[in-house]
């Protein structure tokens, strides 16, 4: 990995003053009031559809690291102006999700925290638990909607900005940026290089390669955490991964908080460390580039057009840096260098401090017919959703297979799939058909509403400012180039209205508050790969983004003006959610063995070295009964004299929590706990507990109940 430092505001006339009050910033006082918080949103970790790849078959079977949900507030010193910024471990965010935030932050604060200033953002994480969103399309696979895991997540994120607002106290926000090499990749160069060549010269890469950090210090500046941008897909882990885990991002998050309080179990850290996802559209983590796993073309890489292998889409993989490990290994890696850029931006001292107005605008937009006019003065028009041919055909990463094709014999035992199957949008109409070209329409989604509208048509279009740091929150993904469009497109007309100088930096991030799929440039869309296929509101979906931000630029303005018209509402569908999904009917556990009883133990006082892997197999109940928010299903403890001290949780990389079904009629489980002993683990006798809660059938409420191994030693 390279990394080279941006000293991106030196030589500024603009920015220099900053410079030289930068050392003073302790004696300078605080320019605003910053708030922190970090909560648990990790649902159900086993049965559940894992969100991200659409693969059917991906069923959770335990925990890799808990899912987090870590929030930024930013006020001005007179608390007058403030936004939230959300960071989710999840896939991306819905309008459910953020519906049911808004409805519980206007009860803990009333007027506070409103559409405007709260944005929930997905790190797109593919690890993590499915069934949370409210339209059909991303459902099909988690057979539904999944109550637990949308509650799980509202509380979680909840949680974390009551914790942020209980923070709130005077501080500095500082910006800086690296470059972060080898840490991503263009998926779809072929692509990208529809876009005119003067435009691609422009930039060295075809990836964004800045991280773009900004630091919260209290006044006395000492550090309280950052939130930090770096376009990568969180598809480090693959589709058959089956633990739930934050992928790259979660990584990242978890090396940098441990890092500041290695002592402190991962979710109750008081330092919070954001890796926010940017233009992830056409990003992939596997840096190695995508190769043929099977058949006559095994081990070379697939076709640069298509991603194809001997023909098909399957088969074509994309390899991280570990892959010769594995993709865990990958994840690891490609975690620790954002971690690594973080890390240099932290210690550098050459961050931009900023100062100036905090303001935030959002508007709902109906993305399904938005007329507008190009720069060239062309009258246009997006499109109701639908996606083309090649969004089926997935990705290098393992995207978007969904599995419709096991569907044409009828023997698929998707029961969701099969009740939604009549509610597809039928066929597309000739003007909808034409206005999507060069689009070959599969999904007309935006005429599908059955049993609820299959995609979303209105969307979220969000803008914070802090100073001369603009973020625009978008509803999707954008490829490299469409971001770099809108960001300078934007950038430009902030400069040209006077509202902030040219050093100004503009970040985008998302898929935030409601998820509309892919956003490619036009050039790119008359390729038609998968993000082109996945632009759904057609060719001038970039086009109307750039119209619409534009529209919203001169409310982050300094002058007291009045919120824009706030748009039409979008739907709110939690109400008419179908699940197919059963409840846990009871666990049990067979004759003469209590639940939490070992089934295979550890060799007793046996030494571990660092490196070694330790596991324990217990007797287990469904993990479904209890999510255990902010504690954990397993702890390794250490002997301290007569007592033990708990040193690891279910939330360390470290361990892996496993679950099987040994008996669906009997309602048996085992879970299988493994430590693998970090190189800095302290020597020592162990022991690994199981904590767990087993639901009888006469019994109302699960009962907890837990598990011991026998001790061991890690030695040195
Ligand atoms: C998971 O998929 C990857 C990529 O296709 C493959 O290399 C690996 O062997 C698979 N792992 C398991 C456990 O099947
Ligand atoms: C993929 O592209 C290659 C090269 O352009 C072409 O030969 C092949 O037919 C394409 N395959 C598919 C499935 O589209
Ligand atoms: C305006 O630009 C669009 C997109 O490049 C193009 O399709 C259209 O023909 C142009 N119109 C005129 C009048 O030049
Ligand atoms: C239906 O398709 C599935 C998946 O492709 C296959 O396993 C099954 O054998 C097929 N059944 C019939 C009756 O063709
Ligand atoms: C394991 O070590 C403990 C403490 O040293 C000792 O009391 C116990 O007898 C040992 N057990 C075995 C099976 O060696
Ligand atoms: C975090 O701290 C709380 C309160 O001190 C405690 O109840 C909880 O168990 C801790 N979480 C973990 C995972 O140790
Ligand atoms: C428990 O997990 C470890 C590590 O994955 C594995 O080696 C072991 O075989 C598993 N044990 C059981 C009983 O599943």
């Amino acid at each position: 990995m390279l990394l080279v430092t941006c000293y991106c505001f030196a030589g500024s006339g603009r920015m220099m003053p900053f410079f030289d009050t930068f050392s003073t910033t302790a004696e300078q006082g605080a320019t605003y009031q910053l708030g922190l918080g970090i909560a648990d949103i990790t649902g159900p970790i086993v049965e559940i559809n894992l969100m991200g790849y659409a693969d059917s078959s991906q069923l959770g079977t335990g925990l890799h690291m808990r899912m987090r949900s870590r929030a930024f507030l930013v006020a001005s010193e007179d608390l007058r102006d403030r936004w939230v910024l959300v960071n989710a471990d999840i896939c991306m965010g819905d309008t459910a999700v953020r519906l049911g935030v808004l409805e519980k932050l206007a009860e803990l604060y009333p007027g506070l925290y409103t559409t405007q200033n709260v944005a929930i953002v997905g790190t797109h994480s593919h690890a993590g638990v499915g069934g949370y969103m409210q339209n059909v399309l991303p459902q099909i696979t988690s057979r539904g909607f999944v109550r637990e895991s949308y509650e799980a997540i509202v509380q979680g994120i909840v949680l974390s900005v009551q914790r942020a607002h209980e923070s709130l106290k005077p501080g500095n926000v500082e910006l800086g940026v690296t470059t972060l090499l080898d840490t991503n990749i263009n998926r779809s160069p072929f692509a990208y290089s529809a876009n005119p060549l003067e435009e691609r010269e422009k930039y060295e890469y075809d990836q964004d390669k800045d991280l773009v950090l900004l630091r919260f210090a209290d006044a006395k500046g000492s550090d309280r955490g950052f939130a930090s941008f770096f376009s990568v897909h969180g598809t480090s882990l693959y589709r058959n991964n089956t633990l739930i885990s934050g992928d790259n991002k979660g990584m990242a998050a978890y090396l940098y908080e441990s890092f500041m309080e290695p002592d402190t179990p991962p979710g109750n850290n008081s330092f919070v460390a954001g890796f926010f996802q940017a233009s992830v559209g056409d990003t992939s983590p596997n840096t190695e580039g995508a190769f043929c796993e099977t058949g006559e073309d095994a081990g070379q890489p697939c076709t640069y057009e298509n991603s194809t292998c001997n023909g098909q889409a399957q088969g074509c993989q994309g390899r991280g840096p570990g892959f010769r490990i594995s993709d865990y290994e990958s994840n690891r890696i490609i975690g620790y260098n954002q971690f690594q850029a973080a890390k240099k931006i932290m210690s550098s001292p050459t961050r931009a401090l900023l100062s100036g107005n905090v303001r935030a605008v959002h508007q709902y937009v109906d993305m399904s017919e938005y007329k507008f006019k190009l720069s060239n003065g062309t009258d246009v028009s997006t499109c109701p959703p639908a996606l083309g041919y090649g969004f089926a055909g997935g990705t290098s990463d393992g995207a978007g297979k969904f599995d419709f094709t096991q569907n044409r014999n009828g023997t698929e035992e998707n029961l969701f799939w099969r009740y939604v199957k009549s509610g597809i949008g039928g066929q597309p109409t000739e003007a909808q058909a034409h206005c999507h070209l060069p689009k070959p329409i599969l999904f007309n989604s935006g005429f599908a509403h059955k049993p609820y509208d299959w995609s979303p048509s209105i969307v979220d279009m969000q803008m914070f400012r802090i100073g001369e740091t603009i973020i625009l929150i978008v509803p999707a993904e954008f490829t490299t180039m469409a971001g770099r469009r809108l960001m300078e497109t934007i950038k430009s007309e902030l400069f040209t209205q006077g509202i902030v100088g040219e050093d100004a930096r503009v970040i985008l991030t998302g898929p935030a508050n409601a998820y509309s799929h892919y956003v490619s440039t036009p050039e790119e869309y008359q390729i038609q790969r998968y993000e082109g296929a996945s632009t759904l509101f057609g060719p001038w979906t970039l086009d109307a983004y750039k119209s619409i931000f534009t529209s919203l630029v001169s409310y982050v303005s300094d002058a007291a003006i009045p919120l824009p018209n706030p748009g039409p509402s979008p739907p709110d569908l939690r109400s008419e959610q179908k699940s197919f999904h059963l409840p846990v009917v009871s666990d049990a556990a067979p004759f003469g063995r209590a639940f939490g009883s070992v089934v295979h133990d550890i060799e007793e006082n046996r030494t571990f070295y660092p490196g070694e892997s330790v596991s324990a197999t217990f007797q287990g109940a469904n993990p479904r009964n209890n999510m255990r928010l902010e504690d954990t299903y397993l702890r390794v403890e250490v002997a301290e004299g007569t007592e033990w001290r708990t040193v690891r949780t279910d939330s360390h990389p470290s361990t892996l929590f496993e679950w099987t079904r040994t008996s669906t009629i009997l309602g048996t489980s085992v879970v299988n706990i493994t430590w693998v002993v970090e190189k800095h683990a302290q020597p020592g006798l162990y022991r690994i507990r199981y904590l767990g809660d087993s639901k009888s059938i006469w019994g109302r409420q699960p009962s907890p109940f837990e598990g011991v191994s026998s001790s061991f030693t890690v030695g040195v």
